[in-house]
């Protein structure tokens, strides 16, 4: 069972519109699991609202043990994180596949992602999305140029589209329709899934993954 991780400790950046659709979009093709750590439940709302029984909604203790999960068939397993550093964000990045973090294109949030780039400099697999991109800003260009000089920047963006929380009303994805935002949906999940080749590539066959090291297996 591989690991995503969606974090930032900035608010409103996009964490929970990525967990979602790349859930949904993973899960047309392997069992998926979603875990909603953030007490305002957006994640656990959302899912109330849907009717589809994938990806599954899971529940994890803060000692985070996943197991049972991989146990149970679970392929991937999709974190939504609060906003802010609960006390233990460090440890549960350190054991994912790969951590997403997504960022507006603002001033504000660019200033915060200096800090979180420094705090992921050690994970050998995370990347910033473009999140809630006005459609033809100027705002692009300067927020991917500085976001290249601390870390990889995922190629797709998330344009800023009522499709998005449109979706959501129903307890759907954006990638469970066609239109714009789910292509940038199912790029994103192409792009993940190419992070999680590469990490297959570098770990030779019939050895433990990342999460499942730091989870003693
Ligand atoms: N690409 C987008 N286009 C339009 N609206 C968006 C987009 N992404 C997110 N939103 C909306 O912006 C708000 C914040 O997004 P979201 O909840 O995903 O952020 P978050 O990082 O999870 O926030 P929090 O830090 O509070 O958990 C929500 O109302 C969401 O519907
Ligand atoms: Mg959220």
């Amino acid at each position: 069972m591989r690991t995503l991780i969606l974090h930032t400790p900035k608010g409103g950046s996009g964490k929970s519109t990525l967990a979602r659709e790349l859930a949904v979009a993973a899960s047309s093709t392997m069992q998926v699991a979603l875990a909603d750590l953030d007490p305002q439940g957006t994640i656990s709302g959302w899912y109330q609202r849907r009717d589809a029984k994938s990806p599954a909604l899971v529940t994890l203790d803060s000692a985070m043990p996943v197991q049972h999960l991989a146990d149970a068939g679970v392929e991937l397993l999709v974190i939504d994180t609060p906003p802010g550093q609960p006390p233990y964000i460090g440890k549960m990045l350190a054991s994912a596949d790969v951590v997403l973090v997504p960022v507006r294109p603002t001033p504000d949030d660019l200033l915060a992602a200096a800090p979180i780039a420094a705090s992921l400099a050690r994970h050998p697999a995370w990347a910033f999305v473009l999140s809630q991109v006005p459609p033809r800003t100027r705002m692009l260009a300067g927020a991917l140029r500085q976001l290249a000089a601390l870390g990889r920047v995922a190629p797709v963006q998330f344009t800023f589209r009522a499709d998005y929380p449109a979706a959501a009303i129903t307890g759907q994805a954006a990638s469970e329709f066609s239109g714009k935002a789910a292509d940038e949906a199912m790029a994103l999940w192409v792009y993940v899934q190419s992070i999680l080749g590469a990490a297959d590539a570098t770990t030779p066959k019939g050895k433990p993954g990342r999460s499942d090291r730091a989870q003693g297996r």
